[in-house]
């Protein structure tokens, strides 16, 4: 065993895997754990991250994957089974997980979405559903202002952000981004007859920023594309699976989309798995012809014995309800320690269920914040499409001991804030 690889030396582990990192991986992430001393991650259960330098994290990051907690017993024992009994598919002959896993999904999808395609990525889900949009004549492709949806070509065709298309292009073509919560925009840019068009939004926009859209507004993007022929897709990625306090957020507003489009927590966090729902009419062309649309690691027994074994713990746990009103506790919660300590540096604190985001004056104070809260032992993201949000995810099941943690680590993280960007003096105070 070298210096560095020894379980008593966390400083020489860090160095070397950063080493690794800058030799053989984007070098920009070796760069940002050294210049901000983060540690290494070594292990999860639950809600908790275990780092090599021996620290216990609360884990309200992974970019929304830990729904069910990391590592949960049921899901665990359904992935160690399967993979030890068949872990990949012939691609010849069918298999009984993926069956029960396709069963379970759309059972508990929004009513008419009986089909699914899985995949690997929240990303590879989007090129499936431009695929079916294609395939049904949609050659208009329509997604939001802010919208995040994954960053291979297609994907990053209605991830409507400059700085990640642009090195890239050109993209796909006849590609539209509408602002997001403005009907009236869509209804202009989709036209009288939108039997062309294929509609994708987020229902609230996580990586821009947890954007809640006003109510009653999926329904009305939902009539107008009906009046208009255009077919609509939700990508839920991040909102589904019940993150919101609803198994989706299509039926928050009795939604019907044509497509919707599942992933990060969908495998309970163990195996990489997204999923493209749709209807049987949109499927037709995939349906007629299995080749049309594969991949090799598509559907794979593990991954499907974990999308089976998650449906089943979300439901027997209630982590639809639980995930609701934990959320409904911590949003005032983060915004009573925000008043106390900066009002002068958030704009805003909102959210819905276990999706909260705290947007500050600017992205430097944000990541100052995202830092100070790991000082704190809270592991939270940055959104991609908006650098002021921090946003944080954590597991529907906090216990009670886990959420008082994070709400105390929070105030300590916006603590320390203050004291590095206090409140400007007020005139004759
Ligand atoms: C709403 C949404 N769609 C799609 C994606 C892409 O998923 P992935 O990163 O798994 O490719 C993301 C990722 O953050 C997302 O938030």
């Amino acid at each position: 065993m070298s210096e560095s690889d020894r379980p008593d030396q966390p400083r020489a582990r860090r160095a070397a895997t950063v080493d690794r990192y800058r030799a053989h991986l984007a070098a920009g992430q070796a760069r940002v754990t050294t210049m901000l001393q983060l540690p290494l991650e070594e292990s999860m259960s639950g809600a908790l991250v275990r780092t090599t330098d021996g620290r216990e994290l609360l884990n309200c990051g992974g970019y929304g994957t830990f729904f069910v907690g990391a590592g949960h017993p049921t899901v665990l024992a359904a992935v160690r089974e399967q993979l030890e009994r068949q872990a990949l598919s012939t691609r010849l002959l069918l298999n009984e997980p993926t069956a029960y896993a396709a069963e379970a999904l759309t059972r508990v999808a929004p009513p008419g979405l009986t089909k699914v395609h899985f995949s690997c990525s929240g990303a590879e889900a989007v090129e499936t559903a431009i695929k079916i949009a294609r395939a049904n004549g949609r050659t208009r492709l329509l997604s939001m202002v802010g919208g995040y949806h994954g960053k291979t070509m297609g994907a990053l065709s209605m991830t409507a952000r400059a700085v990640y298309q642009d090195p890239f292009r050109p993209l796909l073509p006849h590609v539209t981004h509408v602002p997001f919560g403005d009907v009236a925009a869509l209804a202009d840019a989709l036209g009288p007859d939108a039997s062309d068009a294929f509609v994708l939004l987020e229902p609230v926009q996580s990586e821009g920023g947890v954007l809640v859209p006003p109510e009653g507004y999926l329904k009305a993007v939902e009539t107008v594309c009906r009046e208009r022929s255009a077919m609509l897709a939700l990508d839920e990625v991040m909102t589904g699976m019940g993150r919101l306090g609803s198994w989706w957020a299509a039926g928050r507003e009795d939604v019907r989309p044509d497509v919707l489009l599942a992933g990060k927590c969908l495998s309970g966090g163990l195996v990489p798995v997204a999923a493209t729902l749709s209807t049987a009419a949109a499927f037709a062309p995939f349906d007629a012809d299995p080749y049309l649309h594969t991949s090799t690691f598509s559907a794979a027994p593990v991954a499907m014995a974990a999308v089976r074994a998650v449906v089943g713990v979300i439901e027997t746990e209630d982590l639809v309800r639980r995930a609701g009103e934990l959320g409904g506790r911590l949003l005032p919660a983060l915004r009573a320690v925000v008043a106390d300590t900066v009002p002068h540096l958030v704009t805003e604190v909102r959210g819905l269920g276990v999706l909260l985001g705290v947007e500050f004056v600017d992205g430097h104070v944000a990541a100052e914040f995202l830092l100070d809260l790991l000082d704190a032992g809270i592991v939270v993201n940055h959104s991609m499409n908006a650098l002021p949000v921090v946003r944080f995810t954590p597991p529907a099941a906090l216990t009670p001991a886990e959420e008082d943690r994070l709400v105390r680590a929070v105030r300590t993280a916006c603590t320390a804030l203050a004291e590095r960007f206090p409140a400007p003096a007020r005139a004759g105070v």
